[in-house]
């Protein structure tokens, strides 16, 4: 058994982060381990930012999004010299094994620190993007969804009224889901997502009838930042059409706020999971959820392969809108 072990937040902070360390800290000291809480992701373990954790370090933050650990991109860690350094760390204080909360960049982190220094670690899919190969779910995507949905819901509202097209531009650089899954469950006419190629002319002459034969009232278009941006989008539709068009970017507002149930219950779940694993001797495994249930992936596959969008939702997306 793993008697120390350490858990720390990494990249874009997601909702649900915080109730998943909470699962962390308390497992670990009911099963008889200690567990340190590293500051600022790698970059703190890179600088030994860590402390030791008790029940009552994690009280009062399920309901809370953004990390109490606080999160980071770090440059040092990119580097062996960097990774080597936070290794080094870990085995000072005795700690055995690692677990991270993150999207795919720290995931790889993590892995390289398997691979390199021999550090035991278990990864937790924190990131509103929910692009992590070998599960349909990650902590935080479903409050990022349902803060999407109620952008929609205000957005219809006025579009509908002045007869206009909305662009709304949602977070994912590399992946379509929030875009996709928000769009559908919005009633989005046109979802634009990096991995699928669209035509803004076909777009804009297909929006051009529907105007004229009276068939719609308004148009709203929800864009995945890595398909394009909202407001050049916007500009060349309202070009192209004629149509006043109003462009949205949610920005960083999508990443915060009070976790939805199911951030708060799976977060939990995964935590707990992944904290029995690790201190049971288990590593090299991230923990998510599939199909409903919790299952545990390979790290190495995790970080390598690429997670495709639900060609079923992307067909009943177009065939719904
Ligand atoms: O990976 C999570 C994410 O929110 C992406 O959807 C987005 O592209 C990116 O982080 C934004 O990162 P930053 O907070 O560094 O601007």
């Amino acid at each position: 058994m793993r008697k120390t072990i350490a858990v720390m937040t990494s990249g874009g902070d997601s909702p649900g982060m915080n109730a998943a360390t909470r699962a962390v800290v308390r497992t670990a000291i009911s099963g008889g381990a200690r567990v340190f809480g590293i500051y600022n992701g790698y970059q703190g373990l890179v600088e030994n930012d860590m402390f030791e954790m008790n029940k009552r370090s994690v009280s009062d933050i399920i309901q809370r999004g953004g990390t109490i650990l606080g999160t980071a991109r770090s440059q040092e860690f990119m580097t062996p010299e960097g990774r080597a350094k936070a290794a080094e760390n870990l085995r000072e204080r005795g700690i055995e094994g690692l677990i991270v909360i993150g999207g795919d960049g720290s995931l790889r982190g993590a892995q390289q620190l398997a691979d390199e220094q021999n550090v035991a670690v278990v990864g937790l899919p924190g990131t509103i993007d929910n692009d992590i190969w070998g599960m349909d779910y990650t902590i935080g995507s479903d409050t990022a969804a349902n803060t999407i949905i109620d952008a929609i819901n205000k957005l219809r509202d006025t579009a509908s009224a002045h007869r206009r097209i909305a662009v709304l531009e949602v977070m994912g650089r590399h992946s379509g889901w929030l875009a996709l899954i928000t769009g559908m469950s919005g009633g989005a006419e046109y979802i634009l997502v990096p991995e699928e190629l669209y035509d803004l002319n076909e777009i804009a002459a297909e929006i051009r009838s529907m105007y004229e034969e009276n068939q719609k009232r308004y148009v709203l278009i929800v864009v995945a930042e890595g398909a394009g941006s909202a407001i050049e989008i916007g500009i060349r539709l309202e070009d192209k059409t004629g149509i006043e068009t109003r462009a949205s970017v949610l920005g960083h507002i999508q990443r915060g706020g009070s976790p939805t149930v199911m951030d708060r219950v799976r977060a939990s779940s995964l935590g707990e999971q992944a904290t029995l694993a690790l201190i049971s001797g288990v590593s090299n495994v991230v923990y998510g959820v599939q199909h409903g249930r919790i299952v545990n992936v390979n790290l190495y596959d995790a970080v390598t392969k690429k997670k495709q969008l639900d060609p079923e939702y992307i067909r009943m997306a177009k065939a719904l809108a």
